[in-house]
């Protein structure tokens, strides 16, 4: 029997993450933040000091990302590097790789092997167009932008970094519009996806929303 994927997609901040994450555990599934792993090639490549019109040396961090997830813990070799990665420049890098095809194959194999009995939360760009296609239930969850800063400015805040609305309302939309107009994998609704804007939602709601399509499907 196939193993049921459910794949969620939307813009920075759109509340995914959280949803994603709660859906799994509703459910039982395994989670993958496919964003997780554009950063932490971003972080090594910072880190390296890896120049951004390096192709072939992106595509090759991306290739040997030593990484792990233990529970809500993301390790780069070995260090925990669950909050170094959420970082804005961390963000802004990440989205900057991930425009390049070579570094996205890179990771396509990686993304392929979170798909594990009994089934897989997927949440990113292109879980549902390119990753997995063939998934049991897509939704496309989308936020204003005012939602969306406000959000992540008191994630930003919680986490003891400093954050300014107005900086970061322009870093999405700057975001929002790489990550749309890029030529490979473009953010965009999957064929056959649910859309959810949750601009007036709790997590909660959007959760229970999910649950109650992926319900639905029988
Ligand atoms: O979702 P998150 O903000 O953590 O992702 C960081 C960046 O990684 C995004 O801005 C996007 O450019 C890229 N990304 C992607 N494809 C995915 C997930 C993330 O291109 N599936």
């Amino acid at each position: 029997p196939k193993i049921p994927v459910i794949t969620i997609d939307g813009p920075t901040a759109s509340g995914k993450g959280t949803v994603a994450q709660k859906v799994a555990q509703q459910l039982g599934f395994h989670y993958l933040d496919s964003g997780a792993l554009y950063r932490l090639t971003a972080l090594s490549v910072l880190r390296r000091g890896i120049a951004l019109n390096d192709e072939h040396a992106l595509a090759k961090a991306a290739e040997h990302l030593h990484c792990h997830f233990d529970g809500a813990h993301i390790f780069l070799s070995n260090e925990d590097v669950t909050q170094a990665i959420r970082a804005e420049e961390v963000g802004n890098t990440a989205s900057k790789i991930a425009a390049l095809i070579t570094v996205r194959q890179a990771l396509y194999g990686l993304q392929l092997s979170f798909r594990k009995p009994p089934g897989l939360v997927a949440d990113g760009r292109d879980m549902g167009t390119v990753i997995f296609p063939g998934a049991r239930l897509k939704v496309f969850l989308t936020a204003s932008v005012e939602a969306r800063a406000t959000r992540r400015y008191k994630q930003l805040i919680d986490k003891g970094f400093s954050a300014n609305i107005e900086d970061l309302s322009r870093d999405l939309k700057e975001r929002d519009e790489r990550d749309m107009s890029r030529s490979s994998a473009p953010l965009k609704p999957a064929e056959g996806a649910y859309h959810l804007d949750t601009s007036d939602m709790t997590a909660d709601e959007a959760v229970q929303q999910v649950l109650s399509w992926y319900a639905a499907l029988g």
